[in-house]
């Protein structure tokens, strides 16, 4: 979704559950350079599930965000995930130009299961088949009433948000500007958050469909605290792999199991639900981002459940940059966090 107002280098901005993320990339020739990159944990209580709970809070630590790691920024590319958003994909006669633009709008009026008074609509052709004579579009719906309380803790915070884009899409961006897109390997691109899991599937080289799982690390979060009778604080090490020689391993192990238990289960439904679609027989391999990709024991759990074979993503593989800039990130281990940013970051804007 374009709204207007435009700028070059815009800041990708990824306004997650447990943490806001910030990207700035540059073009170095045909290359991105990163330019800048930067956390800041939020409250577990400011955002749950994508609904915000406490905007004054979220708003202090975005401007805490911008202050510190981009104080003269302006515009950026922000992104959506959950309820307030939903893809779809229909096929329809090829077309092109306005003419297009009637038609996909037409058909996303008969499909989508909102009122179309209180949704913003956009759409991306996927490809055109020129034998067939029809095109695949993607489309985008995102609730209006949603859409305005997110943007307004953007212009509240004194920013700019000239591009409106979905988690599961930005990670799409994300792996086509690091990875070479395999035709013949079924792709599942695995975003685990920390209330919302986003996938997106990518088969014969092509974007086919995304996803929004419910769950995410919150669940084991809270379980850890539990188990390991741990204040919030010291689970959440927990969870980033700091306290791996004072924990009992085991136990861990087993928490993690019965914690994301229905998070592996939409997952497997979710799996399913694609194979059947795209009519194939397997998923080749996921590549897995977001904070989930670093809980200690997480990916292996999610690669045995799912018998696909797990790849942490890692959206820095093909952008430039001086890690002297970035050492209080560590960001060589840190990256697969920043998945949506950087792939908001990459948008074109003119
Ligand atoms: N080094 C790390 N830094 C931050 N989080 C980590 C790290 N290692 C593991 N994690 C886990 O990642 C979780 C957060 O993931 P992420 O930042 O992707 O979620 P989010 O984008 O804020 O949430 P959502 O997308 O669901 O709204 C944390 O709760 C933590 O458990
Ligand atoms: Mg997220």
């Amino acid at each position: 979704m374009k709204i207007p107002g435009k700028s070059k280098n815009a800041i990708g901005l990824d306004i997650g559950s447990n943490s806001i993320k910030l990207a700035k990339l540059g073009q170095k020739g045909d290359t991105f350079e990163l330019r800048s990159i930067g956390y800041r944990e939020i409250s577990p209580e400011a955002m749950v599930a994508s609904e915000i709970k406490d905007r004054e809070a979220i708003i202090f630590d975005l401007q805490n965000l911008i202050d510190q790691y981009e104080p003269k920024a302006k515009d950026v590319v922000v992104s959506i995930e959950g309820h307030g958003i939903i893809t779809d994909k229909i096929n329809i006669d090829k077309k092109s130009g306005a003419e297009a633009e009637q038609a996909i709008l037409f058909e996303a009026e008969q499909r989508s299961p909102f009122d179309v008074e209180d949704v913003t609509m956009d759409f991306h052709i996927i490809n055109v088949n020129e034998e067939t004579n029809k095109m695949d579009v993607l489309l985008v719906a995102a609730r209006n009433e949603y859409l305005r309380s997110y943007l307004s803790i953007i212009t509240d915070a004194g920013l700019n948000p000239v591009i409106v884009d979905a988690d599961s899409l930005a990670i799409l961006n994300a792996f086509e500007i690091n990875y070479e897109v395999d035709p013949h390997r079924v792709t599942a691109l695995v975003n685990v958050g920390f209330d919302i899991t986003n996938v997106t599937f990518i088969n014969n080289g092509l974007y086919h469909s995304t996803r929004d799982v419910t769950g995410g690390a919150r669940m084991i979060y809270e379980s850890v605290q539990r188990e390991f009778r741990l204040n919030q604080d010291l689970a959440m090490k927990v969870l980033k792999g700091e306290m791996a020689s004072s924990i009992d391993q085991d136990l861990l192990k087993a928490t993690l199991v019965t914690s994301t238990d229905e998070l592996l289960s939409g997952l497997e439904i979710a799996f399913s639900y694609f194979k059947s679609s795209a009519k194939v027989s397997d998923i080749d391999w996921v590549l897995l981002s977001g904070g989930g990709s670093l809980i200690p024991h997480f990916p292996e759990l999610l690669q045995s459940r799912l018998g696909t074979s797990v790849e942490i993503a890692n959206p820095l593989r093909n952008i430039e940059y001086d890690p002297t800039l970035f050492t209080g990130m560590q960001i060589e281990r840190t990256a697969p966090i920043f998945m949506v940013a950087i792939g908001l970051a990459a948008r074109r804007i003119k």
